[in-house]
């Protein structure tokens, strides 16, 4: 179990490129399978779930290359339809490759991917859709999904879940017909994956909307394709620099999909200067407690941002109320932060944060990706030093994240 040791009270300055984005390129990288050939994909981010899924590619039969940043997948020959249980176990968004490989196979043998420690993260959705495009799935411990023929479907989610939208798709790009899918996800990296699929000649309309159609095809071709910017890689360094009262440049981001956070840090006191693809932001020494914050689906203000948030407001002048709407267990950093001196409590879904003065380091532990993100963001913030352990659960999710901190002044060490 490695552990960052943050040393609070620098003022944090300078540039960054913002990073692939994990949630666009695990969907990306699970659709390279429906193309009997190579997909290259650059900007690709190096994180532990990217590197869990090129494993998981390579078991499948597929050959990967992975170099500065730029996979190459040769898909033409897969081997197998089972996805390995210790890397399901390992990532549970390897779930999404049940629709892709159904879609080149006919059949997908997958481990029942259980919750983690932000929720049970069901996948009833994404069942329920694949059903309904007429594969036969058996639930005995494993999952198995077969289907002779995938015929296009009207599909109506009960909840615009993004992993069930992406798992529909991939399953209905080479399905009998077209597939309609409504009350769908409108997440950016569902709007990247449509990109992606289009480009190897599929036939998908409508992503970042609420209905999404797709048009069976027969063949896909090679293609290449370039992985957008991380929404939430970009909040999470906007909030460390936030935390200090420093100053941040990023490059590489589309504002489109930063209004939610960008809207949040206006409303605390930073101020912004946006041009084309680069964000410059300054934080006031002390933030203002922004009145609620609700985590919704995308436009709304992103769940995956609620506890780098959240650690912003510990020391804020006022009180802040948070409503975690996503995931039933997304406040493990709350007793943490706690530790380190900020005044929360929680209450079923809501968080009330009464802005202290100052945090003071201590040992912490995270337990989840963001949750992580956050306490480090705390401890950038805080008097003396912080210890964060579990660290590798940000390694899951952020590239180099304690040196790009130190790129911007920060003094962290891993141990
Ligand atoms: C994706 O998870 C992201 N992961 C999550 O990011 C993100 O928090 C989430 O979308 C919401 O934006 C990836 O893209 C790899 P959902 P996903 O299906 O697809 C319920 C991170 O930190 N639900 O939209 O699992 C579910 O329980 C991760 O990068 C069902 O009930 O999210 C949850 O309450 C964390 N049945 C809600 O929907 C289903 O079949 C949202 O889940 C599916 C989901």
């Amino acid at each position: 179990m490695s552990i960052y040791r943050v040393v609070g009270g620098n003022k944090l300055e300078g540039e960054l490129k913002v990073e692939g984005s994990k949630n666009a390129v695990l969907p990306i990288l699970a659709a390279t399978v429906l193309n009997e050939g190579i997909s290259i994909i650059e900007n690709v981010p190096a994180l532990k779930d990217v590197a869990t899924m090129l494993q998981i590619l390579k078991e499948l039969g597929c050959s990967v290359e992975y170099r500065d940043n730029t996979v190459q997948v040769d898909a033409t020959c897969i081997s197998s339809s089972e996805i390995p249980e210790t890397l399901v176990r390992q990532m549970r968004s390897s779930i999404v490759l049940l629709g892709s490989l159904l879609g080149r196979t006919g059949k997908v043998i997958s481990t029942y991917p259980g919750g983690c420690a932000i929720g049970v993260r069901p996948i009833d959705l994404h069942l329920k859709g694949l059903k309904m495009l007429g594969a036969n799935i058996e639930l005995m411990g494993h999952i198995v999904c077969e289907s002779s023929e995938l015929k296009g479907a009207e599909i109506q989610l009960d909840y615009p879940s993004v992993g069930a939208t992406e798992n529909i798709m991939l399953a209905a790009v080479k399905a009998r017909g077209t597939t309609i899918i409504r009350n769908a996800a409108r997440e950016p990296e569902i709007g990247d994956l449509q990109e992606f699929l289009n480009s190897m000649g599929a036939k998908v309309w409508g992503a970042g909307g609420q209905i999404i159609r797709i048009e069976g095809v027969d063949k896909l071709h090679n293609t290449s394709h370039r992985v957008i910017p991380d929404r939430i890689i970009a909040g999470t360094y906007m909030a460390a620099a936030a935390a200090t009262g420093g100053r941040l440049k990023l490059n590489d981001i589309i504002i489109d999909h930063l209004h939610p956070v960008v809207d949040k840090l206006k409303e605390a006191g930073c101020v912004f200067e946006i041009r084309g693809d680069t964000l410059k932001m300054t934080a006031p020494k002390r933030l203002m407690a922004v009145d609620t914050v609700r985590t919704l689906p995308y436009p709304g203000f992103p769940t995956d941002m609620q506890a780098q948030f959240m650690a912003l407001m510990c020391c804020a002048r006022g009180t802040s109320i948070f409503i975690e709407n996503i995931f039933e267990n997304r406040y493990r950093h709350v007793d943490q932060l706690v530790k380190m001196g900020a005044d929360i409590k929680v209450d079923g879904r809501t968080a009330v944060i009464r802005g202290v003065k100052e945090l003071r380091g201590t040992l912490v532990n995270a337990e989840d990706l963001r949750g992580g993100a956050s306490l480090v963001i705390a401890g950038l913030a805080a008097k003396g030093t912080t210890l964060v352990e579990g660290v590798e659960h940000i390694d899951r999710g952020y590239q180099d994240f304690g040196s790009q901190l130190n790129r911007l002044g920060a003094d962290i060490q891993k141990l």
